[in-house]
């Protein structure tokens, strides 16, 4: 059962219409894998200019663009974290929700502080996505990470205070980039297309499918780990939740992202 599921998993390819896997842009995001080694070689400034200039042309909501990208290169994340970028990557990119310069630039943000975090989560994202599409258009492997290296949602409290984040400003993800010659050697299990795409109505998971694609998952985690399976990989999630999920819940509710009005602050102010 394991080794079928593995066998699975490893001859998995993108079922993509006949004349159209081959179009450049859907090939290069069909190939796009995490990638988690990376050699010992600097990104040219035009390389970050170009993925950080992809990342705000970005779309969002309303235009508002509510996001931040702190990009840091090796001795600048060294000094700043105190540990090596992880993977030993080159340089990383911290994506950020951001809802102070919009305040900041006179937008009166609404008292709902669930729904603002939401948009700016939602544009954020789409941002880090552009960029890591764009970063691998430029040849680069790259991994966007949320737990490992404590840089992203996963540690909202511990990342704002290393990266000195004013009130409103959230790290969501940072995107690690650098040169690589590892090709993955599998795509990371996918649910079927027929689980995940509806036509006109929502229709419940074949139970068939979906047990098919679990056993999937839990042959790559044992491949790459014996000693690991699906259910602890998932439990060293779960035992961080309760404080991920006080973190959060401090910053998108507590006194720090109280909702701002500029009404009788006016326009730039800074407080
Ligand atoms: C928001 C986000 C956070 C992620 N965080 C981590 C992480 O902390 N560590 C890690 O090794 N991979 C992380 N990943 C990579 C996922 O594990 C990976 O995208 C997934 O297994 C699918 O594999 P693929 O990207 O190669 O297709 C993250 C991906 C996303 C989109």
């Amino acid at each position: 059962m394991l080794i079928r599921s593995l066998i699975r998993a490893l001859v998995a390819r993108p079922s993509i219409p006949k004349g159209r896997r081959l179009h450049p842009f859907i090939k290069l995001l069909s190939e796009r894998r995490s990638i988690r080694h990376f050699f010992d070689r600097d990104i040219p400034d035009d390389d970050l200019d170009t993925i950080l200039e992809i990342g705000r042309l970005s779309p969002s909501t309303a235009n508002l663009q509510t996001w931040s990208f702190i990009s840091l290169r090796r001795a600048e994340w060294e000094k700043t974290f105190g540990s090596p970028i992880p993977f030993g990557a080159p340089l990383a990119i911290a994506v950020c929700v951001d809802l102070d310069r919009i305040r900041r630039a006179g937008f009166e943000t609404p008292p709902y502080p669930l729904s603002m975090y939401t948009i700016g989560l939602i544009n954020a994202c789409l941002a880090a996505m552009n960029m890591q599409i764009a970063a691998h258009a430029l040849g680069y492997g790259t991994v966007m990470v949320s737990d490992t290296g404590r840089v992203g949602f996963m540690h909202t409290r511990w990342a704002r205070e290393q990266l000195a984040l004013p009130p409103g400003v959230f790290p969501v993800c940072t995107l690690l980039v650098g040169s690589t010659r590892m090709e993955a050697l599998l795509i990371p299990p996918r649910l079927p297309r027929e689980l995940v795409a509806m036509k006109s109505a929502y229709t419940a998971p074949d139970s068939k499918l979906l047990n098919q694609w679990y056993e999937e998952m839990g042959a790559v985690v044992r491949a790459q780990n014996p000693f690991m399976s699906i259910h602890r990989r998932l439990d060293m999630y779960l035992k961080e939740l309760p404080r991920v999920e006080a973190e959060l819940a401090r910053l998108v509710y507590g006194d720090e992202s109280a909702p701002h009005s500029v009404s009788s602050a006016g326009k730039g102010d800074d407080a």
